[in-house]
């Protein structure tokens, strides 16, 4: 007994000091060996908060900014400015209404909770530079300096770890439209790095080593390469000796070429959702403003997902091995559009009797079924769910192409506590018979999970 735990002991010493030594290297080929932390795949579920001086106008999307005065304008952009303000109003002069006055980070960290998703990423700062923390390397251009007078990241961090279990991420933009040091460096075919050396790198570490977060999502990355961003140094940094080096996980976006090739998780697009399996961690990102990230003071209710759309992306995104990352545009007040929130409650309650079937799930070996293309599959390891999503309310039938079933098959659905009859043949295939279903007892709306046991 004693030999044995000394041993163990040694072994353990061991196993500690290898492991100290396995240092990343600044290259992505060191990078994309690290291990994706467990949590994240876990998790399934996230939101997003694009959330900047964007909400103050309110009015097209968080491009307001580059749409009024960039390359090409658009001209609904620019006749809104030239109909609604002075001549000479610059971008600047809407960072003092975004006030954030009725911004309650426990409320928000509630309904976040309530959404079922396990972790939060909100924009540290989009492409129009403004901080939501207070920044010395953003001098003026940051939310304790013009605006709310309030570090809105470290606040709302605090309510989601005091008040949650969620984990908290940030996104960061690397690029800023109008920055002069990010124009004469690219002015300079980004042969020089004064942007990345005396802005962005010393504010990505700032943001690391004060609100620790678990998430870093990058984008903003497109127009330069790897290099230029020093990506693969700090992403080494981040996994060799951050605070969260041993939880934190990055997206794909660090310099153009790298997005979908490199990373904990690939974005690869914006509503990124391929409909079939991906091998690699990916993460399907989804306004529920179809046409907009950040707040429109002119959105319509049609603009909005319906919940039976949010849950069918939410399923076809989970079954192929994806995480989905929901976005919510808050006003520039501080509060989040209750279409939105009804949006994450619904999700919350459908998660409630449904999450069995979610999280913690695998990609099973089909993604979607081969005769009904309404159904798709997640497992547990031993136990497939085939989630509905059109209840067949005609032929009060469900046949499915995928599963095959054995002397011990049982089958349920979640949130019905009567048994369920099927037949299973060479002749007629597996079908669901659900003419004694009582719908009126069924918890679950919107789609409906049938727990498979013992098929194969
Ligand atoms: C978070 O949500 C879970 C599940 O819905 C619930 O049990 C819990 O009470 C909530 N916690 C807070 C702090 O709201
Ligand atoms: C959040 O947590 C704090 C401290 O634990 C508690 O006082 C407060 O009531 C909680 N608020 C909500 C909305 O759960
Ligand atoms: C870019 O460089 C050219 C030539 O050096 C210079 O004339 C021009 O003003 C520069 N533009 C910017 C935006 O720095
Ligand atoms: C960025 O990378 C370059 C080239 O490897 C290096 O000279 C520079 O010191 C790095 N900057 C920082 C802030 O680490
Ligand atoms: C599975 O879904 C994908 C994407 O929606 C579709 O292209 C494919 O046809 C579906 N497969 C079957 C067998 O229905
Ligand atoms: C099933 O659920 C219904 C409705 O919630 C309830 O009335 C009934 O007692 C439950 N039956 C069993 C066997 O648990």
């Amino acid at each position: 007994m004693y030999k044995k735990s000394l041993g163990a002991i040694f072994l353990l010493i061991f196993f500690l000091s290898y492991s100290h030594n396995l240092k990343y290297e600044p290259d992505w080929s060191s990078l994309d060996k690290r291990p994706l932390p467990k949590w994240y795949d876990d998790a399934k579920i996230g939101i997003f908060i694009h959330w900047g001086v964007f909400a103050v106008p309110g009015f097209r999307s968080e491009w307001f900014w580059w749409d009024w005065k960039g390359d090409n304008p658009t001209q609904d952009v620019v006749d809104f400015m030239k109909k609604n303000y002075p001549p000479n109003f610059a971008y600047a002069d809407f960072a003092p209404e975004f006030k954030a006055e009725f911004f309650n980070p426990q409320q928000w960290a509630s309904v976040f909770n309530a959404s079922g998703a396990k972790y939060v990423v909100l924009t540290s700062k989009h492409h129009e530079g403004y901080t939501l923390w207070p920044s010395e390397y953003s001098w003026n251009w940051n939310s304790n300096d013009v605006g709310p007078h309030r570090d809105l990241v470290g606040d709302l961090a605090d309510a989601i770890r005091k008040n949650t279990s969620l984990r908290f991420g940030l996104y960061h933009s690397l690029y800023e439209w109008f920055n002069p040091l990010y124009l004469s460096d690219k002015n300079q075919s980004f042969t020089k790095q004064d942007f990345v050396n005396y802005k962005i790198l010393p504010s990505l570490h700032q943001i690391v080593n004060k609100y620790k977060p678990e998430v870093i999502w990058s984008d903003g990355d497109w127009d330069a390469p790897y290099s230029y961003w020093n990506s693969t140094e700090f992403i080494a940094w981040l996994y060799n000796e951050s605070p969260v080096k041993e939880t934190v996980v990055v997206n794909d976006r660090w310099g153009y070429g790298v997005m979908c090739n490199h990373g904990d998780f690939y974005t690869c697009q914006d509503n990124y959702n391929p409909g079939k399996l991906i091998e690699h961690k990916w993460e399907n990102c989804m306004p529920l403003d179809k046409a907009s990230w950040g707040f429109r003071r002119n959105l319509k209710l049609g603009d909005v997902l319906t919940i039976e759309e949010v849950i069918t992306s939410l399923v076809e995104t989970i079954s192929c091995g994806g995480n989905i990352l929901i976005n919510i545009g808050p006003t520039k007040e501080g509060s989040i559009p209750p279409i939105f929130e009804e949006r994450l409650r619904q999700m919350g309650d459908w998660l409630s009797i449904n999450g069995e079937a979610i999280y913690e799930t695998k990609p099973w070996r089909v993604q979607n079924d081969t005769k009904n293309s309404d159904v798709w599959y997640t497992t547990n390891g031993k136990t497939v769910y085939a989630i509905l999503l059109k209840y067949p309310y005609k032929s009060l039938k469900v046949e499915l192409g995928a599963p095959k079933s054995t002397e011990a098959t049982q089958i349920d659905i979640l949130g019905y506590n009567q048994s369920i009859q099927w037949i299973d043949s060479p002749e007629t295939g597996l079908i669901i018979d659900l003419q004694n279903v009582d719908t009126s007892l069924i918890k679950s709306k919107w789609a409906w999970t049938f727990k498979l046991s013992n098929v194969a």
